[in-house]
C-alpha cells in the first residue's frame, strides 16, 4: 500500500507539474479517471466494519510514515446510517437531510479538494422497507444514490453479503451486478461467517461453486457487536480473525485467500493494476509538454536569463524525471513485479 500511495502521489506531482504549464483538458479527466472504492450492501450487513478493517490498516492519514505526508491521497466520504442524512468528515457537524444536497456536496467536495484521487464511499445500507415515519420513497431514494455511485465505471465495487442470510436475497449481489455485469470491479465479500448456523458453512460460496464472480470471494470476520462494546483493537481484531480461518475445519484449506488483510491485498493490487494502466497516456502528456517546451526555449533562445525561462526549465526538468520514474515503474509491471 505504501508504494502505491507513493506512486499515485507521484502521478499527482506530475499532474501539478503538467497543470502548471498552461491548461491541458486531457489533464483532468486522466486524473478524474483514478478509482474509488465503495461498499455496498443492506443494513448492517457489515460495510462500515470492512471499509474500517481497510481503512484502519492501510488507508487513513494514521498509519506509520503516512501521517506526515501532505497530499492526502484518501479521502473518506461517509455517508453514514441514520439513513435520513449523510455526514462528512471534511463538515463533521453538519447533517444531510436532502440527498441532492448530499450528492452536490460530494461534487463540490470534489472540486474543491484537487489532491483527492483515491476515495472510499461508505454508503447507507440497503433496504426492502420503509420503517414508521419514513416516507415510502425511502427505499428506491436509497438505492438511486447508492447505484449512481457504483455505476461509474472507475468505482471498485465492495458487495457485502452476510453469511448468515440467503445470498439468494442479497442486496449487494442484486445491485452490483446490475452496473457490472461482468463482475469487472466486484469484490464479493462475505461478512458474520462466525455467525451462521450450527452445521451450515459457506465453502460453496467461498470456493465460487454456489456464485461465480470474477475476482474470487472473501470470507472475514468483523469484530461483533460485544467486540466493538469491549473496543477490541484492530491488531486483535485481525490476530482473531487470522486463527478462526486457520483453526476452522470447513475453512482451513481456504484460509491463505481468506481475511480482511488479504481483502486490503487483493484490493491494493487491483488498484495499482488500475491506476498503472493510466500512466501510458501521463506519459503521452508529459512527452508532448517536454517537446511544447523545448520549442518555447528555444525560441527565447539561449542562455535563458529570464524568471519565465527559468521556470520553463524548471519544468521540464521535472516533467523529464516523472518521464523517468514512470517508466520504471511500467518496466516493473512488465516484468512481473508488483512491489
Ligand atoms: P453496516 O450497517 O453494513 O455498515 O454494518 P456494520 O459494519 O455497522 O455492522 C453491523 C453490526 O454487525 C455491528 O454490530 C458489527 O459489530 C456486526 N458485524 C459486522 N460484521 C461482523 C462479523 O463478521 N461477525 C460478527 N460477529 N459481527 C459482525
Ligand atoms: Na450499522
Ligand atoms: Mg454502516
Amino acid at each position: 500500500m505504501e508504494t502505491l500511495i507513493s506512486l499515485v502521489n507521484k502521478i499527482q506531482r506530475a499532474c501539478t507539474a503538467l497543470g502548471d504549464h498552461g491548461e491541458d483538458n486531457a489533464l483532468p479527466t486522466l486524473w478524474e479517471s483514478l478509482p474509488s472504492i465503495a461498499v455496498v450492501g443492506g443494513q448492517s450487513s457489515g460495510k462500515s466494519s470492512v471499509l474500517e478493517s481497510i481503512v484502519g490498516k492501510d488507508f487513513l492519514p494514521r498509519g506509520a510514515g503516512i501521517v506526515t505526508r501532505r497530499p492526502l491521497v484518501l479521502q473518506l466520504h461517509k455517508i453514514d446510517e441514520g439513513r435520513e442524512y449523510a455526514e462528512f468528515m471534511h463538515l463533521p457537524r453538519k447533517k444531510f437531510t436532502d440527498f441532492a444536497a448530499v450528492r452536490k456536496e460530494i461534487a463540490d467536495e470534489t472540486d474543491r479538494e484537487t489532491v483527492v484521487n483515491l476515495t472510499l464511499v461508505d454508503l447507507p445500507g440497503l433496504t426492502k422497507v420503509a420503517v414508521e415515519g419514513q416516507p415510502e420513497s425511502i427505499v428506491h431514494d436509497i438505492e438511486n444514490m447508492v447505484r449512481s455511485f457504483i455505476e461509474k465505471p472507475n468505482c471498485i465495487i465492495l458487495a457485502i453479503s452476510p453469511a448468515n442470510q440467503d445470498l439468494a436475497t442479497s442486496d449487494a449481489i442484486k445491485i452490483s451486478r446490475e452496473v457490472d455485469p461482468r463482475g469487472e470491479r466486484t469484490f464479493g465479500v462475505l461478512t458474520k461467517i462466525d455467525l451462521m448456523d450450527k452445521g451450515t458453512d459457506a465453502v460453496d460460496i467461498l470456493e465460487g461453486k454456489s456464485y461465480k464472480l470474477q475476482f474470487p470471494w472473501i470470507g472475514v470476520v468483523n469484530r461483533s457487536q460485544a467486540d466493538i462494546n469491549k473496543s477490541v483493537d484492530m491488531i486483535a481484531a485481525r490476530r482473531r480473525e487470522r486463527e478462526y480461518f486457520q483453526n476452522s475445519p470447513e475453512y482451513g484449506h481456504l484460509a491463505s485467500r481468506m481475511g480482511s488483510e488479504h481483502l486490503g491485498k487483493l484490493l491494493s493490487k487491483h488498484l495499482e493494476q488500475v491506476i498503472k494502466s493510466r500512466i501510458p497516456g501521463l506519459q503521452s502528456l508529459i512527452s508532448k509538454t517536454i517537446n511544447e517546451l523545448e520549442t518555447e526555449l528555444s525560441r527565447l533562445g539561449r542562455p535563458v536569463a529570464t524568471d519565465a525561462g527559468g521556470k520553463l526549465y524548471m519544468i521540464m526538468e521535472i516533467c523529464r524525471s516523472f518521464d523517468q520514474i514512470f517508466k520504471e515503474h511500467l518496466d516493473g509491471t512488465r516484468s512481473g513485479g508488483d512491489k
